[in-house]
């Protein structure tokens, strides 16, 4: 269908500038493996995965099939005091593929809704140890973990945080970025190697401030994404997991964005050899046809909640949280079949190598161009990074994000980066398209 008109007036959009929005709008009207079409019969490459969910590509008939059988057999059934053969099944897959004895897994709809779970995951392990005093939290600088208090607390990109600031949770602090400009605006695929070490702020300062004894958990993003695809410094997370432990704080992974392949590896876990206490994702675990996160727990964190409710009498419940969707049907029916499909196709490994050729080809194409001050890319995504027109933040990323829209390629705009970070399916003529387009663009806005 062409030409389509709407009625724009009563959807207030998130995360968009709703003024201008209609003068140019972007809509799309359905997808296929690659790419969109447009309201107005275009086809437009699709070079975000639709915002890091799309892995396997659009309109993926195994995973519609499941969705509809599952319609068919149990459309939903309540999750409290009951549950449903799916979310057995998608949770035992999700342990299967975790690290470690990452075995418990709690479903939730959203990653904003992961976040704020982990932290409350947090703070009722510690009490069940009868540690209820750690209750302050460790966040980073320009981190993002959702829209909810809790991750809006811990997230660290002050836009998301400026007008919401006195709803805020009280005790937090945040660890300092991880990126430096100087020595590593341009990385292909390799960590960071910095001459200082950046985690002795959180021995030295950080710590000290609180005392260790009152610290719940450190969460981190294992590659900084909504920010704009920043790499941890070499051995960053393996220090930050030494640190927690001689402490005794939890460490969280926010792995929404680099979870189920992106990295080339079931998870950033996986591809840093670093076990977190808690994995939270949400976003490529049904492809993102449905919606759906969870946060995998270690055994230890189970364990101690339960054994804390050894003597309550057998009606209680052990941990006070859920949501009237956790472990939906239809979303886990979306779940085993996304990461099945995921694992017959082998599309991890192809992320792998396709990456390879994204970084490479960036770094070629986009290196030298005016206003380009970086360009990191690292398994199947990459950013390029502009600087800033006086006055205006993000504005020259915003208009090269909407010439490239109109010259048929998706790219995300965060802050002074465009970023990309295609479906695994991605081809090598697709990667060219895409970067071209940017080139072009970056040049145009020159
Ligand atoms: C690391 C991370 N955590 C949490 C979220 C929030 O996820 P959602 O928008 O599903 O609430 C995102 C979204 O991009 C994310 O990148």
């Amino acid at each position: 269908m062409t030409n389509q008109t709407f009625n724009m007036d009563s959807q207030w959009l998130p995360f968009t500038p709703n003024r201008t929005f209609k003068n140019d709008p972007r809509v799309f009207t359905a997808a296929n493996g690659m790419y969109f079409t447009t309201h107005d019969g275009r086809q437009v490459l699709d070079g975000i995965s639709s915002l890091w969910c799309v892995g396997a590509g659009h309109n993926v008939k195994p995973i519609n099939e499941a969705i509809k059988k599952q319609l068919d057999t149990l459309d939903y059934a309540t999750a409290f005091q009951a549950s449903n053969p799916k979310a057995f099944e998608a949770a035992d897959m999700l342990a299967a593929m975790s690290p470690g004895d990452l075995n418990k897994v709690l479903f939730c709809n959203s990653g904003s809704e992961a976040a704020d779970t982990s932290l409350k995951v947090a703070l009722a392990y510690h009490r069940a140890r009868g540690e209820g005093h750690r209750n302050v939290f460790i966040g980073r600088e320009r981190a993002y973990h959702g829209v909810g208090f809790g991750g809006m607390s811990v997230g660290g990109i002050p836009a998301n945080r400026k007008v919401f600031g006195s709803a805020l949770l009280p005790r937090v602090d945040h660890l300092r970025f991880i990126h430096d400009p100087v020595h590593h605006a341009y990385i292909n695929g390799a960590e960071p190697q910095w001459q200082e070490d950046i985690l002795t702020e959180l021995e030295n300062r950080i710590l000290p401030l609180h005392d260790p004894s009152n610290i719940a958990a450190v969460i981190v993003e294992p590659v900084a994404g909504s920010a704009g695809w920043y790499l941890p410094p070499q051995g960053y997370l393996k220090r930050l997991r030494e640190i927690c432990d001689k402490h005794g704080v939890l460490l969280i992974f926010d792995e929404v964005i680099t979870g189920f392949g992106r990295l080339g590896t079931n998870f950033a876990s996986d591809y840093y050899g670093v076990v977190p206490d808690m994995l939270n994702f949400a976003k490529a675990v049904t492809n993102g046809v449905i919606p759906l996160g969870g946060v995998i727990c270690r055994d230890h964190l189970y364990n101690t909640i339960m054994q804390a409710n050894d003597k309550a009498p057998e009606h209680a419940i052990e941990f006070f949280h859920g949501y009237t969707y956790s472990g939906h049907p239809v979303a886990c029916a979306a779940a085993i079949a996304t990461l099945t499909h995921f694992k017959s196709e082998d599309l991890f490994a192809r992320a792998g190598s396709m990456g390879k050729v994204l970084g490479d080809t960036m770094h070629a194409a986009l290196k030298g161009l005016p206003n380009v001050i970086g360009i990191r890319t690292l398994g199947l995504a990459g950013a390029v990074e502009l600087s800033s027109l006086v006055g205006l933040p993000g504005k020259r990323a915003y208009d090269i994000f909407m010439t490239c829209f109109h010259k048929g390629v998706l790219v995300r705009p965060a802050g002074e980066n465009l970023v990309l970070a295609p479906p695994y399916i991605v081809d090598k003529a697709q990667i060219d398209v895409m970067v071209g387009v940017l080139a072009d663009a970056i040049k145009k806005h020159a």
